[in-house]
Parts: C-alpha cells; structure tokens; sequence
C-alpha cells in the first residue's frame, strides 16, 4: 500500500478549533453545523489513515515534513477533500420489484392502504423468502457499489424482510459476508420488528420466543430495530422486544413517528436507544424531549419525496439542541435511492437544515451513531475513507441535484473509483 499525498484541497476536517477528535456523542447544537475549514492544506495517507494535514500559507506552500519517498501525489486544484459519507439506515437487501405498487401509489393508494392489502413490506417479505442467498448477495453488492461511485463509504443495512428467524439469519449472513467481501463498510442491524404476519400476538410472541434469541446467539451485540406503526408493532410490542434485546447486550434503534405520533420516540429514549428514525409526524414536544436527550435523531428526507411530502423537522429538533442525522433509506418501498448527496440536497431544502448541518448529519454524526468512531472526520489517526468532490465549496452538496457530486472516492487510502 503506498503513501498517497493530496495536494491543495479545501479540507473539511469536521473538528472544530482545538479538537483533535470529533466529541465523542456527536455533533448537536450550535456545533452540529462545524465543518472544520481548512481552505486550501495538504493530507497524507499512509497505512490506510490520514498520517498528516498541513495547512498552505498565503503563498501556497504547506511546511510538510516525512513525506515517503514512493508518495503517490494528487492535485485537487482546490476541490473539497471531505470525509465519506456514512448512510446510516438503510434496507439495502431486498429481492423483487415494487414497481407496480408505486403505480398504484401513483393512482392515488397510499403507502398504508397498500400495506393492509397484504402489498408493501410484506410483498418484498414474501420475495426475499424465496430468493437464494446467493441472488440477495449479488443484488445487495450491486446496490452498494453503486452508493459507493456515489460517496457512501460506510453503509448501514438492515435485515427485516425475513421475519422468521430462518429468513433474518439468512439476511444477516448476505450483509455480512458483503461487510468481509468488500472494501465498503457494511454495518448490520436486525429489523426484527418490521412488520407482523399473521396474528400479531402470536408473531410478537415468536419473535420473542425464538427469532431473537436465535438471531442474538449468531450475531452477538447487533442491533436490534422495529418499526413502530399502526398496521407495524406496536409500542407495548416494541418495548417488550427492547427490554428484551438490552437484557441480552443488544443496542437498539427504532422507526418512529412515521406516520403516527405514538410516543415511542418518548419511550425510546428512556430505553436508550441509540437513534429513533423517521420523525415525519413528531410533535414540537417530542422533538424537544429528544432534543435533550443522548438519542440521535435520524431523517430519512428521501421518503417525503418518495411518498406524500410529508418531512421530519430536522433544523427545529438542530436548534432545540439534539443530534441529527440524516440517511437514505434506500428500500423498495419508500425510498428507491442510493445517493447521500440527494438525501442532503432535500434535508437543505425540506427538514430545515443548513447545508453544513446536512453535510454533518451525513458523515460524523451516522459515524458516531454506528460507533465507528474512527471515521467522519480528517486529522492524523482518523481512517483514511475520504471524497475528493467535483465541487471547490462544499454547498453545492445540497445545491446541485441529480449529478454525482464526487471525483475520487477513497476508501482505506486507496483510491477506489
Ligand atoms: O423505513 N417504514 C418502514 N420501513 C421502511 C420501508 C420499507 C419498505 O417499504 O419496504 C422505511 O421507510
């Protein structure tokens, strides 16, 4: 692996004056918005990590020192440098095709009435059962290399279209042997309460019986997610699965306030939880509540553009103080799309956020949240998964829409695409 030396870049470090790592909760607050500006600096990769960060001087010459003698060096002429995007939620592994739903959608159906017609989830459910691993395995790498062209260097996938313990263990091994098999980091999460089949007291009681601690025994410490809805889990549902997951060393994240203010995000909190997602219909009180709370907030902007306009109110959660992020979504049903830089271009424009917040809520704080606090940030140590972007500012993330805003993406110092 060679050194690789990056000459003039704007450098978005995303620490602010004096840090020397991002804080380790994550961004909130007045500093959710901190992009750490460096205006034109040379980096050094070296063993897959920023070894180096020199700032030029009025005249453009950096004081660099130790530079190996087999540097490979890149002239990004001013281009913005900054940290991989870290896609934070997503439900990535899916098999079929959803697209006549969306026609009905189109028609005038809604994503609930489709859903309680036996359509939505459960049909992607009822696809992924039948699909081999080795069909979901190759769909899923497809998808991932095609967020990768697109800057995401650390992905979150989530299972939850098994539901059986036989099909979420089938899902978990597919995302998981992507997470060896490919230079992309894949995080996994067990979405063991995405939908209920059949009888929901009996499938709430399966799930607990068997599929948790069948999923747990495999998968040690993974996550562990539900989707709280009406024609979804339930709330006493949901808090039965989480009490559960804790008890057996589980962190846990849950859908919430997508359709429905129900509470959960309230009792997500007391549980815990490492992030509550969705948020279309939270109140200003729930807001506030996460507000003051250690849970990140997790927006998902695509599906407001996807399904019925409706968005989470991102900049007012900002400035109550709380810890945003904002993902994809990438799924069949509510959010066909891979690109991070689409879901900033619409939190900028429909959440409230500014667009240093967004470019924040995509890289450090879904980093922090994962617990891969090794990455989202560029400053000696910190792992070298890094953008060179087409763009000279950083703005034209969110301004620009429907263009690949990135020119090189690096991933472990090695330039990949
Ligand atoms: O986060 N709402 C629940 N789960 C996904 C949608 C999954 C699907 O429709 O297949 C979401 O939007």
């Amino acid at each position: 692996m060679s050194a690789m030396l990056i000459r003039n870049a704007r450098v978005l470090t995303m620490l602010a004056l004096g840090e020397t790592r991002p804080p380790p909760g994550g961004r909130r607050g007045g500093s959710l918005g901190e992009l750490g500006v460096i205006p034109a600096a040379d980096v050094l990769l070296e063993f897959g990590k920023v070894s180096g960060v020199w700032a030029r001087n009025g005249a453009g010459n950096a004081a660099i020192t130790n530079i190996p003698s087999d540097v490979r060096e890149i002239h990004a002429h001013g281009r913005v440098l900054m940290p991989g995007f870290v896609d934070c939620h997503t439900h990535a592994c899916w098999a079929g095709s959803r697209i006549d739903e969306w026609e009905r959608k189109l028609a005038g159906a809604t994503y609930q009435e489709i859903m309680a017609s036996g359509g939505g989830i459960m049909s992607t459910v009822r696809a992924v059962r039948d699909a081999s691993e080795t069909d979901l395995f190759d769909d899923l790498a497809y998808r991932v290399e095609r967020m990768l062209e697109l800057g995401t260097t650390t992905v979150e996938v989530k299972s939850g279209y098994g539901l059986t313990l036989e099909h979420e263990l089938k899902m978990l091994r597919v995302i998981q042997r992507l997470d060896a098999d490919m230079i992309v980091t894949v995080a996994s999460t067990a979405l063991l309460g995405h939908a209920v089949e059949g009888d929901a007291g009996a499938f709430v009681n399966e799930t607990l019986r068997r599929t948790l601690p069948g999923v747990s025994a495999e998968n040690p410490g993974v996550t562990v997610d539900a989707f709280c809805e009406k024609g979804a889990w339930g709330i006493a549902d949901c808090v039965r699965l989480f009490e559960a997951a804790r008890a057996m060393g589980h962190p846990i994240r849950v859908h919430a306030d997508q359709f429905t203010s129900m509470g959960m995000v309230e009792r997500a909190i007391e549980l815990g939880a490492r992030s509550v997602d969705h948020l279309e219909a939270s109140t200003s009180e729930t807001l506030a509540a996460l507000a003051r709370s250690e849970t990140f907030g997790v927006g998902l902007p695509v599906c407001g553009f996807h399904l019925d306009g409706r968005y989470a109110r991102l900049g007012e959660l900002a400035a109550m103080g709380g810890k945003v992020c904002i993902a994809t979504n990438s799924n069949p049903g509510s959010a066909p799309c891979p690109s991070m830089a689409f879901a900033i271009a619409l939190a900028v424009r429909h959440c409230g956020l500014a667009p240093a917040q967004a470019i924040v809520a995509a890289t450090v704080n879904p980093a922090t949240l994962l617990g891969l606090h090794d990455r989202g940030y560029i400053a000696p140590g910190a792992r070298a998964d890094l953008l060179l972007l087409r763009h000279t500012d950083e703005r034209a993330l969110a301004y620009e829409v429907g263009d690949n805003p990135v020119d090189e993406v690096i991933v472990g110092g090695e330039i990949v695409v």
